[in-house]
């Protein structure tokens, strides 16, 4: 309108002439713009006034029940169009030569096609020629005339490549430029004589390369395929960008942001929208802008995105700034307040860390010394300094031991004092000043709670006066992780003079017996005769020392545990070492004495048969020396699996009570083994050849009870889960009934 406006007051009418016309061009909103399936974009159209002219109109025909798009007012069907790339897709005929056998040639059909204003797409389509006794030419028209053509050969239907279209059963040309018409021929050299029986017929059509792939089945199937899609390229008018914009009249990039450019397949010229911008070209508000900043990821953190007219930008965040190169930003900061904000941090910091320091120091000591007072006077450790003071110059026993003390005796813990490294720390031979030689460990422990656990420990420990425990002779508390310190015990563990064959054949059955017997003791006074029941928890032949004399020290209590008087089983972490596992405890975590019994079942076990406790060596059935054992004495091969040179004549019965008592000891369930005391008790019996039979002793009656209990409890809920879910069940079934029910 402002364009007409400024025209010359002698132009105007025509000015309003060609301002109706430029109207009647536009599609209103009336204008059906689908077919069928086909959608059909502005400048197309379906009737009078809503195409841009008469070679975009498309003929909906509705006859057939279906609507169908045709070009223009012929019988070509419209397969579809594309705005954006200038296309439109059209069937094409098949062209074929087909021959019988006396060589006649039966069907042939050449075809042509006409199109007055729209361009077959030299990029897009490729003619081809299928056959394999085959050549074909495509007589090509429009700007200038034209021809091209091809030759497919092949002897064998297997030498052809599904795929392939490189003159082995097909062969594919490109086309040149501006064609508008073209024909197409097919020939024969030899009327297919030689390939008759898979190739009776040759094929020649110009088809979208993209569309149709070559395979061997079409050198027959090709005969039932008609057509194939072709790509056309329209274009507005015969003439180039420059020359429509000159007479804007009628120049077709309606939109406000959108531009021109020519066709490069013969003439006329094509819009699109602008970048930045989508949309329908052709029509005056066509193209909208696109908003950048709905896709993701735009830009990056720190920035927030804007979106304008054709494009977006990235803007700094509040509190942030452009850096140096103005691309990405950082946040703002202001130099006075960063010198000070600085200068306060490090001042804060150095007081903080000097503070701190001087206060967790003053923390720490104080809670030592508290930790160290509360101990004393709760665990006896007043009886231990009593003991301290009522020993001192007699014994060298009960000694908390300094630092510097133990770093000489083991030479500053060197490699070479190594005596033995388990889970719960380094032990280490040492050598204190008055030449007394001794073992130090050293626990891994970490945190506090562990530590008071600790400190508990070895205050009890220190009480305990057992011949056949290993006796802590002090430790020292100054470092952060405890030491502990040992006598020492010559002659290696119970384990090495079991499993070393030449130590082995001097360990003879009444030795064996003997230090059963006394790590039975031992393990019965932890349990029944200390001021708080002590479980060891990690009982197992390495654990068990011996002596020049063979006497038995149970050492290693670093796993052990207190249980206070008042409680039957405590909740722990296992811990332990596989093959003497109570599987009990490892499977319901509750901690009582029996744990120690199944272990100590497992070492007699390990005596009697002189298998390890856990070896690899053996069938994996067999591999659990608790479970071999059991079974083997229940099969009655108890005598098959004795180590050899323990069994004579005179103690096969003592051998097979000492069996039967692991067997008992190694019993499923806690409750069925023997108490550490019964065992002890059987063993010396059996030493002095005189029974006390355990099994009259019933103690556990009331855990049987409980238990019974507990079990019936279990049930009952089991049996209203099992209602309710049957409940449930019924209402499911009818919420599915309900609806088809209403649905009838
Ligand atoms: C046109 O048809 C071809 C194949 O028939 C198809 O791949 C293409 O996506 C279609 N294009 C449009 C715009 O519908
Ligand atoms: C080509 O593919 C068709 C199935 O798509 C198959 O039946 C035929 O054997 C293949 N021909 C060759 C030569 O691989």
């Amino acid at each position: 309108m402002a364009l007409h406006g400024m025209l010359l007051p002698q132009k105007l009418l025509l000015g309003a002439l060609i301002l109706v016309a430029t109207a009647a061009s536009q599609p209103d909103s009336s204008c059906n713009n689908t077919c069928g399936n086909l959608s059909i974009p502005y400048p197309f159209g379906t009737s009078k006034g809503c195409y841009l002219d008469h070679s975009f109109l498309i003929t909906c025909n509705h006859s057939s029940g279906t609507p169908k798009p045709f070009l223009r007012s012929s019988t070509i069907p419209v397969l579809n169009i594309s705005l954006l790339d200038g296309e439109l897709r059209v069937p094409s005929l098949v062209a074929h030569d087909c021959h019988s056998e006396s060589g006649l040639r039966v069907d042939d059909f050449y075809t042509w096609f006409r199109m007055s204003n729209f361009t077959f797409s030299y990029t897009k389509n490729k003619f081809t020629v299928v056959g394999c006794d085959t050549y074909g030419f495509i007589y090509g028209s429009g700007k200038k005339n034209y021809s091209t053509g091809c030759t497919a050969y092949c002897d064998r239907v297997d030498s052809v490549v599904n795929g392939s279209c490189s003159g082995m059963g097909c062969c594919q040309t490109p086309i040149t430029e501006g064609i508008h018409n073209f024909n197409l021929n097919v020939y024969s050299y030899k009327n297919y004589s030689a390939v008759r029986d898979f190739n009776p017929c040759g094929f020649a059509f110009l088809v979208e390369e993209e569309a149709y792939k070559f395979s061997s089945l079409d050198l027959k199937q090709l005969q039932n395929r008609k057509y194939v899609p072709v790509v056309l390229d329209w274009a507005i008018g015969n003439q180039t960008c420059e020359e429509a914009q000159k007479n804007m009249t009628g120049y077709a990039c309606k939109a406000k942001y959108s531009y021109c450019y020519n066709s490069t397949n013969g003439a006329g010229y094509r819009c699109n929208c602008s970048t930045g911008f989508q949309g329908n070209p052709y029509l005056p508000h066509g193209c909208t802008d696109i908003d950048e900043c709905k896709t993701p990821n735009r830009c990056d953190y720190t920035q927030t995105c804007n979106n304008f007219l054709g494009g977006f930008n990235c803007s700094c965040l509040q509190g942030y700034e452009y850096d140096g190169r103005g691309t990405s930003c950082r946040a703002k900061v202001n130099q006075s307040k960063v010198i000070t904000f600085a200068l306060g941090i490090s001042i804060g910091l150095l007081a903080l860390v000097v503070g701190g320091s001087w206060i967790s120091w003053a923390l720490k000591r104080r809670k030592l010394l508290k930790l160290k007072e509360r101990f004393f006077k709760q665990n006896g450790g007043l009886m231990l300094q009593q003991k301290l003071l009522s020993h001192r110059g007699s014994r060298e026993t009960d000694k908390i031991f300094s630092v510097e003390e133990l770093e000489k005796a083991t030479n500053n813990y060197d490699k070479s004092k190594v005596l033995g490294q388990g889970g719960y720390g380094t032990v280490y031979k040492g050598v204190l000043p008055n030449n007394k030689v001794v073992a130090i460990k050293k626990s891994k422990i970490s945190d506090q709670r562990q530590i008071e656990q600790f400190i508990n420990e070895v205050i009890v420990l220190t009480q305990i006066n057992h011949r056949n425990v290993v006796k802590l002779l002090g430790c020292c508390l100054e470092t952060e992780v405890p030491l502990l310190v040992y006598e020492f015990i010559t002659n290696g563990t119970l384990s090495d003079h079991i499993h070393n064959k030449s130590l082995a054949s001097s360990l003879s059955w009444e030795k064996r017996l003997k230090i059963a017997t006394e790590t039975a003791g031992a393990l019965a006074y932890l349990h029944f005769s200390t001021s708080m029941p002590i479980i060891h928890r990690d009982v197992k032949t390495s654990n068990i020392l011996l002596d020049d004399n063979y006497i038995a020290k149970v050492s290693d209590f670093g796993a052990s545990r207190l249980v206070p008087l008042d409680k039957k089983q405590l909740t722990t972490l296992v811990q332990g070492t596989f093959g003497y596992l109570d599987p009990e405890y490892f499977y319901t975590n509750q901690l009582t004495e029996k744990s120690d019994v199944y272990s100590f079942g497992v070492v007699l076990a390990e005596l009697l048969t002189g298998n390890e406790a856990l070896s690899f060596n053996r069938p994996e059935s067999d591999r659990n020396l608790a479970l071999y054992f059991v079974s083997a004495i229940e099969e009655d091969r108890l005598l098959q699996i004795l180590e050899d040179n323990i069994v004579n004549e005179g103690n096969i019965q003592e051998l097979k009570e000492v069996a039967n008592l692991a067997k008992k000891c190694l019993s499923i369930r806690g409750e069925d083994r023997p108490t550490m005391k019964e065992v002890a008790m059987e063993l010396e019996g059996l030493t002095i050849m005189v029974k006390h039979p355990w099994e009259k002793v019933d103690l556990h009656t009331e855990e049987t009870e409980f238990f019974l209990d507990g079990n019936t409890r279990s049930f009952n809920i089991d049996v209203d889960i099992g209602c309710s879910s049957t409940t449930r069940y019924d209402s499911m079934m009818n919420q599915v009934l309900e609806p088809l029910d209403d649905g009838r």
